[in-house]
């Protein structure tokens, strides 16, 4: 049966979010805080302007607001301790793939030893019941396999930014089953999610926001990629899972504590291809993309599907959005913002559209 986030199990829970200036932890704060969950944010100033943290309100829904690096350790316990946390999610990343090769050792740094602070200052607070610890679908050791990749399989990362995701894998299983294994410890989990879209991502290189970029200036989208295949799902879907995930984990019922995919409906990916061509369709206007396959770009997977039976079978989740319906709300999203709209109102309602409030 379906599982949908128990809204009562996070009415006064204080929650510690790492990357809440971000795309995916601004959308968290927000369905967190409307669900009566006292947020505590701990991010870097957002990187870029616009941003869904500017643009809908994200820092007046923060109980508190911190902005900080991961690197400064004592910045991040004082924090969270000051929080005192029942739920932690651990966001915050450098998680561009092309930026990781033009900045390596930074994007290994906040990506591993920013998640190991996160867990050495969260061992230290005993009121935490449940992490989750969010890394990516490209934790896994890519062979371009057509069948999609199940949490027991190989991790690797050919590029600096997958390396780092799986590092954090390998660091967070060691401090689970070093520090936080005793009775009456908080439960850790990792979570494993595919390409997300949605409205508010204005990131660089990444196909939806670069899409929405050209079609707003009147300009040809051109694919580097058009063939790679991603799982892509609305952001809403994973931080679903991300919450119920945590619920369980709180609840106290044992067999959660390990890694978790959070991938589209059967599995199946779409090509970069056929996502733009559907956006551009939606978008209407005569707007239009165009194959242009660069020859010296870094290398990236071509071919990646995730296996997300477990989180169906076990927690119940579901992704709720399909393809078309992630990209019309993406575009819905966009058009309200371009409109001058008050973003934070669009962006609850799209929250309750998800959540089956509205109908
Ligand atoms: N967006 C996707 O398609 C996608 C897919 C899979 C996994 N993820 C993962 O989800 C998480 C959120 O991604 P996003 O798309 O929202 O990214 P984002 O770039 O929008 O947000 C990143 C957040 O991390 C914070 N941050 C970065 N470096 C920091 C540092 N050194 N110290 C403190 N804070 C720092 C930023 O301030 C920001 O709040 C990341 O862990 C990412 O790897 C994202």
């Amino acid at each position: 049966m379906e599982a949908v986030v128990d809204a009562r199990q996070w009415n006064g829970k204080r929650v510690f979010l790492t990357g809440h200036t971000g795309f995916k932890g601004g959308w968290l704060s927000l369905w967190l805080s409307r669900m009566g969950a006292e947020v505590h944010g701990f991010a870097l100033d957002p990187l870029r302007s616009p941003s869904l943290c500017e643009v809908a309100g994200v820092a007046a829904a923060q109980a508190s607001d911190v902005r900080a690096d991961l690197a400064d350790l004592p910045a991040l316990t004082t924090a969270m301790t000051r929080a005192r946390p029942d739920v932690l999610f651990h966001l915050a990343a450098q998680p561009l793939v092309r930026e990781s090769y033009l900045r390596p050792l930074e994007t290994f740094q906040t990506n591993v030893m920013g998640t190991l602070h996160v867990l050495e200052a969260a061992r230290g607070i005993d009121s935490i019941r449940a992490i989750v610890v969010v890394t990516t679908d490209k934790v896994y050791h890519n062979r371009e396999w057509e069948h999609p990749y199940r949490e027991v399989d190989r991790l690797g990362g050919r590029d600096p930014y997958s390396a780092s995701k799986a590092a954090a894998e390998l660091a967070t299983d060691a401090y689970r089953a070093s520090f936080f294994s005793a009775a009456g410890a908080a439960r850790v989990s990792t979570a494993r999610a595919g390409n997300v879209i949605g409205g508010g991502d204005w990131s660089d290189d990444r196909l939806v926001p670069g899409c929405l970029e050209a079609f707003e200036a009147g300009e040809t989208v051109k694919l580097r990629n058009p063939d790679a295949v991603r799982p892509w799902q609305h952001v809403l879907d994973p931080l679903h899972g991300y919450l119920l995930l945590a619920e369980r984990m709180m609840e106290g019922a044992g067999g959660f504590v390990e890694s978790w995919n959070f991938g589209p409906e059967d599995g199946n990916g779409a090509r970069v291809g056929e996502v733009a061509a559907m956006i551009a369709e939606i978008w209407g206007e005569g707007a239009s993309v165009l194959a242009d396959p660069g020859r010296d770009e870094p290398h990236e997977a071509g071919l990646l599907k995730l296996d997300s039976s477990k989180a169906r079978s076990r927690l119940g989740w579901r992704p709720r959005w399909g393809l078309r319906k992630s990209l019309e709300k993406t575009v819905e999203w966009h058009r309200a913002f371009l409109a001058g709209e008050d973003m934070s109102a669009v962006t609850l309602r799209q929250i309750e559209d998800f959540t089956g409030e509205l109908s």
